[in-house]
């Protein structure tokens, strides 16, 4: 029986109760019936038979499913209706009184229970009213709002299926007192959850033989099978997330120089952690099965950290020392040639012409400016880095200090000699005619001698820095790669791996 048909019923019962009103029917039927009437006693005209309690029950909402303490929370009318052979009368002996409420304490009931409750009182059904039909007919319908333990899986959370029994049984009659028939669980007058989809709600009647006793206790089980709704956690947890692990990608993209690249990779491994202590609240503290959503974002975070490392090598490479020495030869094979050619970076510079020569070249123009050029009386001082290197005879502090500002790549020291600078460079050597300027012109070659060595040093700290630079933005480049590929392969895989992924995607997202 639906509850449709109860309502009906119940309709045409208060009509007659408002015909049966008129005469003192009532209150005679219920002195009749109740003269000798004993709650405590099984209500069944044979001892050796069975009461059939048929049980049903109609499922009005899920209020709250508390994953955290496996708790179900839903409101339900249940139904119980068995046949009291001693509550039977005439209607016309009793002025048309087709049916009687009586309180619950007045009549012999099943002690029906929620075996699994979790309730403070246990029975947290109200305590309504009995009625009864002329045929000796009661039924119950106490509603309430039951508290049931449900062992939930959040394996699969937030694409998780999560199916609850609410088990029903006498708690002290036996089969052979107490039968119970089944009666489909009603689904007509369900409130739906924002949060949860109902699936189905399924009855089963189940026996329990023990080993104390031949008896078999019956019970019935309504299984209630209910589906996360995603699009919830999908906006607040699951995006997020897969946004942060790509800026987390960004870190490599960043520039060496700008000095941020760590404190991205430990801002986006912050945001990380705060969304998981989100996703811990809800959570059950168990270890039985790491959700879903913990397994992708303890996988993200360890992308992060993975990332942070490798940047910290990156930067240690890009700020390296050059007094540090130069790299070691595999770490160059493996990083400068064949990374590099497996991702398609070249050098700077190696594309342009002119600045590729520029490395080779000072080195021997600067040794040819201080040992040969000078004697031969070639027009020397186009030297160093291709610039100009004026020398002027009274400026020997000025080129000393200028050599000591090695920032500047041009050493300009035009000074305001009397002669053209050339010929002042020109004899250097042993050959001069001027005795009185020899002195001065090997005091002058020294000079230059030592800033032709500083240049060569700094020529050769920039290569050297250079090559440690490349191969920064080589293992840069590399990470991006590498780590770009991890987080899609693990999104991919680990959301594609719940067994209703697709379902709750295209049932959720698509409304
Ligand atoms: C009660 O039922 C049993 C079996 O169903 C039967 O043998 C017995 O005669 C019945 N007793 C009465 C008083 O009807
Ligand atoms: C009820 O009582 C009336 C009159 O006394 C009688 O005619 C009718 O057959 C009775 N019905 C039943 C079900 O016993
Ligand atoms: C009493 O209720 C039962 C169960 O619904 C029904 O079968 C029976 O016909 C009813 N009796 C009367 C007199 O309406
Ligand atoms: C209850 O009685 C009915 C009919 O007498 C019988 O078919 C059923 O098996 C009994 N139930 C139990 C649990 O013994």
């Amino acid at each position: 029986m639906d509850s449709l048909h109860l309502l009906l019923f119940l309709a045409v019962a208060a009509l007659a109760v408002q015909v049966s009103l008129q005469g003192p029917g009532e209150r005679r039927l219920f002195k009749d019936l109740m003269t000798d009437y004993n709650p405590l006693e099984r209500p069944v005209s044979n001892d050796s038979q069975n009461l059939t309690v048929e049980l049903g029950l109609s499922l009005i909402q899920i209020i709250d499913v508390d994953e955290k303490n496996q708790v179900l929370t839903t409101s339900i009318w249940l139904q119980m209706q068995w046949e009291d052979s001693y509550l039977r009368w005439n209607a016309s002996d009793y002025t048309g009184v087709t049916n009687i409420r009586f309180p619950q304490d007045l009549l012999w009931k099943p002690d029906i229970l929620l075996y699994n409750s979790a309730d403070e009182n246990f029975d947290a059904t109200s305590h309504t009213k009995i009625l009864v039909n002329t045929s000796g007919n009661c039924f119950h319908l106490p509603p309430g709002i039951l508290k049931s333990s449900c062992r939930m899986d959040l394996r699969w959370f937030p694409f998780d299926v999560q199916k609850c029994e609410l088990k029903f049984g006498s708690w002290t009659y036996g089969g052979w007192s107490v039968d119970l028939k089944l009666l489909q669980a009603d689904t007509s007058s369900y409130i739906p959850n924002g949060e949860w989809d109902l699936v189905e709600i399924k009855g089963q009647r189940n026996e329990h033989t023990y080993v104390c006793c031949e008896e078999p206790y019956p019970d019935i089980t309504y299984t209630l099978v209910m589906r996360r709704r995603t699009l919830f956690y999908g906006l607040n947890l699951l995006l997020p997330c897969v946004l942060i692990s790509t800026l987390a990608l960004l870190v490599f993209l960043l520039p060496a120089d700008s000095g941020e690249k760590i404190s991205l990779g430990i801002t986006v491994l912050l945001s990380l952690a705060v969304f998981m202590l989100l996703v811990a609240e809800i959570m059950p503290a168990t270890s039985d099965s790491v959700p879903l959503l913990a397994q992708y974002f303890a996988t993200i975070m360890v992308i992060v950290g993975l990332s942070i490392m490798a940047t910290v090598v990156v930067l240690q490479y890009h700020h390296h020392d050059p007094d540090g020495g130069k790299m070691p030869k595999w770490t160059r094979v493996i990083l400068l040639n064949w990374c590099a050619w497996f991702l398609r970076m070249k050098r700077p510079g190696e594309g342009r012409p002119g600045p590729a020569r520029h490395d080779e070249a000072p080195q021997n123009s600067v040794t040819g400016v201080t040992s040969v050029d000078l004697g031969a009386g070639a027009p020397a001082p186009q030297s160093t880095n291709g610039k100009l290197l004026y020398v002027g005879i009274r400026g020997l502090d000025s080129i000393k200090y200028a050599a000591t500002s090695p920032d500047s790549g041009v050493l300009c020291a035009r000074l305001a000699g009397g002669a053209g600078e050339d010929e002042l460079l020109l004899p250097a050597g042993h050959g001069s005619p001027a005795g009185s300027v020899e002195p001065e012109l090997a005091k002058i070659l020294e000079e230059v001698r030592y800033i032709a060595k500083r240049f060569r040093h700094q020529d050769d700290d920039k290569s050297v820095c250079n090559e440690w630079k490349f191969a920064a933005s080589v293992i840069d480049r590399l990470c991006l790669l590498a780590f770009s590929l991890f987080t899609i392969l693990f999104t991919i895989g680990i959301l594609m791996s719940a067994p209703n992924f697709v379902d709750a995607v295209s049932k959720d997202f698509s409304t």
